[in-house]
């Protein structure tokens, strides 16, 4: 192996005055660091790892539009970032076209065609610790290599030449960081308990950053993808690997449920806030809907004059996050199966009515502050993109926790989702990221798992002003709208918007968790209205994209990863 192997992209691109120029652009797999922020005026691509933005970069400099970026973005995560990037998962994407047109595409996993209510539950109905997290039957079908093949109709390069870079980067490999081989080492013992082969992913003593990581049946599953498209996944040889390692291994999805998956076109969720508009994901994702009722519960406050982290401020916004989590447990699920009260529970007379027994100084109780009444029946990843024609394209994608499953197909090379764990296996019992769930959210065949990922977009006279997302479970839409609010209400720069300390309340457990930055001094001043502080790791991975006035575009990564942001 060549460890000084460099891939030598050739590009054609035209200048403003269509003469032809001839750019060589390298991206050095073995040599590369991350860019925390980027003003440019062609276009910009933020992600996870500083390779995927890199390649996402050179697909915007050879031609290629906000769409095309976007999908070579995330087949080459699938390769760079396996905690989070992958084909075995599935995200959603929010996108604005340049015509104006709004999208949302759900390419969700779906539960297998025997998946079950009570599929995690023993004979006595209590949880099979673990079963909804670890290992086979943890999956649900996956979706992502579908969701690229929808978005390619809105790309203008042909799929082959998005995919060419990830090949690569699995065939020749790549040099880890310092946090992937920290990542690969936590998870070495699961890695041996949950796979029946050897994995790529495994190594003899410990990995450390700088060492290679090569992906030989990844880059050959890449390959048939190339060759067969989305055929090359959910049939033929793929489906094959993936029903072997299913019955090798007591999981269910077979090759009936990979063919009969489909990504799913939704109306973009779309409301206004304080004279922008706020486009997000709508069921089976949480997110927008949380945005929404967060939002609007507080628009009429003058949080503005409260100020940045004051504990007027942030009281106010734990007390929403409170009620819109608490509404989200009881009737938000996949609308396909079941009927949301969508209308219901974001209309403005219910959210005023909601924040009645609000009251400043003093924490709520989740005891008392219950989902909302009505009258009805009933490791994840982020990357923001934008071109210079003004498409804006904003995807979450995720294997659920890092590394999913942490099984990975025998032969195919990708790592399993875990994602059945986001249905709620049993009604009250928290998942992993201690969310409960009721009816809304059980699990039957052919539903897709309630999400968090809230991949949104905001517009500004109805141009793209923010492209926002992160990942971070239950704590996704909270950390999206104090990213909002930080830069609409509190005026901070892109960077604080992002770099600084965020908070997540959802209302059960009924705590405020906070970054361990948080300040000591403003953690005090809630402790005293009778809140309970819980410090807590990093809260999510921000990549946000603002466009400025004079039309150029800052990128901004999180300084909480390997996060880089990339333009020209
Ligand atoms: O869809 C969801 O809400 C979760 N599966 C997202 C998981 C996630 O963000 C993990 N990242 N830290």
């Amino acid at each position: 192996m060549n460890k000084f192997f460099i891939f030598c992209f050739i590009l054609l691109i035209h200048s403003c005055s269509g003469t032809k120029q001839l750019v060589q652009q390298n991206i050095d797999p073995y040599n590369y660091s991350s860019t925390k922020k980027t003003i440019v005026s062609n276009g910009a691509v933020v992600s996870a790892h500083p390779l995927a933005s890199k390649v996402g970069l050179q697909i915007l400099k050879e031609g290629g539009n906000a769409f095309d970026a976007a999908i070579a973005t995330q087949l080459a995560l699938a390769v760079v970032y396996p905690g989070a990037g992958n084909l075995g998962g599935g995200g959603f994407m929010v996108a604005t076209r340049s015509n104006g047109d709004r999208l949302a595409l759900d390419y969700r996993e779906m539960a297998p065609a025997s998946a079950h209510r009570d599929m995690f539950l023993d004979e006595k109905g209590n949880v099979m610790e673990g079963r909804s997290v670890l290992g086979h039957l943890s999956s649900g079908v996956p979706g992502t290599v579908a969701g690229l093949f929808e978005t390619h109709q809105y790309a203008r390069l042909p799929f082959k030449k998005l995919i060419e870079p990830a090949i690569a980067l699995a065939e020749k490999g790549f040099k880890i960081t310092a946090r992937e081989a920290s990542g690969l080492n936590s998870i070495s013992g699961n890695l041996k308990q949950y796979n029946t082969m050897a994995t790529a992913l495994q190594k003899e003593g410990q990995w450390k950053a700088g060492d290679t990581l090569i992906q030989k049946d990844l880059a050959q599953t890449l390959v048939r993808i190339r060759d067969n498209g989305k055929d090359g996944f959910y049939e033929g040889r793929t489906a094959q690997l993936i029903e072997e390692e299913m019955k090798r291994g007591g999981g269910i999805i077979t090759k009936e449920d990979l063919k009969s998956y489909k990504a799913k076109w939704r109306t973009a969720y779309a409301f206004d806030y304080k004279g922008n508009t706020v486009v997000s994901m709508p069921l089976p994702s949480s997110g927008g809907l949380l945005l929404h009722q967060m939002m609007k519960m507080l628009e009429k406050k003058d949080i503005q004059k409260m100020g940045f982290h004051s504990p007027e401020a942030v009281q106010l916004m734990i007390e929403v996050e409170r009620r819109a989590y608490a509404d989200r447990s009881e009737f938000m699920g996949d609308a396909d199966f079941y009927t949301a009260p969508v209308q219901a529970i974001t209309s403005q007379a219910y959210l005023d009515q909601r924040m009645q027994d609000f009251i400043p100084g003093k924490a709520g109780k989740s005891t008392e502050v219950l989902p909302g009444k009505i009258k009805v029946s009933e490791e994840t990843t982020h990357l923001s993109v934008i071109d210079r024609e003004g498409n804006a394209v904003a995807v979450t994608t995720t294997l659920n926790n890092g590394y999913g499953s942490i099984t990975v197909v025998g032969r195919a090379g990708f790592l399993l989702n875990n994602e059945m764990d986001d249905f709620s296996i049993k009604p009250g019992v928290p998942n992993i990221y201690g969310a409960i769930g009721g009816q809304a959210n059980a699990i039957v065949p052919g539903k897709r798992m309630l999400s968090s990922m809230t991949p949104t977009i905001v517009l500004k006279n109805n141009k793209p002003f923010l492209i926002v997302g992160t990942p971070g479970g239950t704590t996704i839409p909270t950390s999206v709208f104090q990213t909002l609010l930080n830069i609409i209400d509190f005026d901070l720069s892109t960077e604080e918007a992002v770099n600084k300390p965020k908070f997540h309340h959802q209302w059960l457990p009924d705590r405020v968790d906070i970054e361990r930055d948080f300040p000591s001094t403003l953690a005090k001043a809630l402790e005293k209205m009778g809140y309970q502080m819980h410090p807590r790791s990093a809260i999510g991975r921000t990549e946000v994209i603002r466009v400025l006035p004079n039309g150029q575009f800052e990128a901004v990564a999180d300084k909480r990863g390997d996060d880089s942001a990339e333009g020209f």
